[in-house]
């Protein structure tokens, strides 16, 4: 893992490709398409013979020079950037999944994801088993002799659960698997996966890459292959293609990544301290408080916690709602990952359109309610949840 002022260093200064006019922030090229000399060597592109940008579906440059930077950043040999998290996923599951193929996936992922897999690729005959993320004996035993592909979200969305990246990556390896991680709560900020065995690593890069809410985006990373060679035919034909615009604002927001993924953490830690010793409060979930289940496991594969804390207030979904609605600051959305702190109602929300007994099994009470921490003052985070929490 990079050492933290080369992590810096990478985010600031890689990916920069200056064009003639010696532009000193990264050139954004918003084209659909790129023009060729004569007929031989647009032909030549589109067969391979000559390197070089085609159609912004396929490549373009900003959008690469954003690939080439989040790469560095993770330790991946290549990226293939994509129009969102899902469709990251998405473009996972349609480069290495065929009918007959099994997956496991940790029963505490994000909501989509949890559709993405059960409900479409289920109507394309790929069968998933969700188990219990923490538990490396539940992966074990649910292995079929046609698991393809373990997926796990680490934390997790929204409970912070945390599995054990190594272990999980020699069980892979063992069943002749492949294990994706969905690195979307700590980033390579504060983990790297790939390093710790997993095979491929996915990101929803508009929560902490972008870090201020402005732009969608995704991204799958892994080593050269046939298994990236198929993300990207994938993406290249159906086209969920970043866009140029994004990838530029993408960039920018690399820049600060780490410096703010810290500042955050440091914010949620000391949010979750005080929400544990809050009379209102029946529990808290997060990776850097001593009562979390897998404090020492995060501890070993996660520099500091990450910025989302969750907890379950006393009194059930009305009590839960009642310090949504108290909140001033704190912007009630259902995003995360900005530096603006935001407030959701998982099972009301991202999480409602997966079954109720999904939920339960996930562990997604009604009393729960989720807390990016964003970059205000610590004391106006509290004050904003003290009003309902009263
Ligand atoms: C952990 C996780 N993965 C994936 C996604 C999907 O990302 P996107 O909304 O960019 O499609 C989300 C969105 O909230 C998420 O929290």
């Amino acid at each position: 893992m990079a050492n933290q002022s080369e992590f810096d260093t990478l985010a600031l200064r890689t990916g920069i490709h200056r064009s003639q006019f010696g532009e000193h922030s990264e050139a954004m090229y918003l084209t659909s398409s790129f023009v060729f000399q004569n007929a031989a060597q647009a032909a030549a592109r589109f067969t391979g013979g000559e390197e070089g940008n085609i159609y912004s579906r396929f490549t373009n440059p900003t959008v690469s020079a954003f690939q080439e930077r989040l790469a560095a950043l993770e330790g991946a040999e290549t990226c293939v950037a994509t129009a969102s998290g899902m469709s990251a996923i998405l473009a996972l599951a349609m480069a290495l999944l065929k009918a007959g193929d099994h997956v496991l996936c940790s029963a505490s992922v994000f909501g989509s994801t949890v559709q993405l897999f059960s409900n479409i690729m289920g109507r394309f005959g790929v069968e998933t088993t969700f188990v219990a993320g923490a538990s490396v004996a539940a992966w074990e035993g649910a292995l079929r002799g046609n698991t393809r592909l373990m997926f796990v979200e680490t934390p997790s969305n929204p409970l912070t659960e945390i599995a054990d990246i190594a272990a999980l990556a020699a069980v892979a390896k063992r069943a002749g698997a492949l294990l994706a991680v969905d690195n979307c709560f700590c980033t390579p900020a504060l983990q790297q996966p790939l390093q710790l065995g997993a095979d491929l690593v996915i990101h929803s890069a508009t929560k902490y890459l972008d870090g201020q809410g402005r732009v969608l985006g995704g991204a799958v990373l892994g080593r050269r292959g046939p298994e990236m060679d198929g993300v990207y035919g994938f993406l290249r034909t159906a086209g969920p293609s970043l866009s140029p615009f994004n990838a530029w604002v993408l960039l920018k927001g690399l820049e600060t990544l780490r410096l703010r993924m810290d500042a955050q953490s440091h914010a949620a830690l000391q949010l979750a301290q005080w929400l544990e010793r809050h009379p209102g409060i029946e529990r808290v979930y997060y990776p850097g408080l001593s009562s979390h289940p897998q404090y020492e496991l995060a501890k070993k594969q996660q520099r500091l916690g990450g910025a989302v804390v969750s907890f379950e207030v006393k009194g059930g979904r009305e009590a839960a709602w009642r310090v949504v609605d108290a909140t001033r600051m704190i912007s009630i959305t259902a995003n995360l990952g900005d530096t603006k702190s935001t407030i959701t109602h998982p099972a009301t929300t991202t999480h409602g359109r997966i079954s109720a007994d999904a939920r339960k099994a996930a562990g997604i009470n009604e009393g729960l309610l989720r807390v990016a921490v964003g970059l205000e003052a610590l004391s106006d985070i509290q004050a904003d949840l003290e009003r309902g929490l009263k």
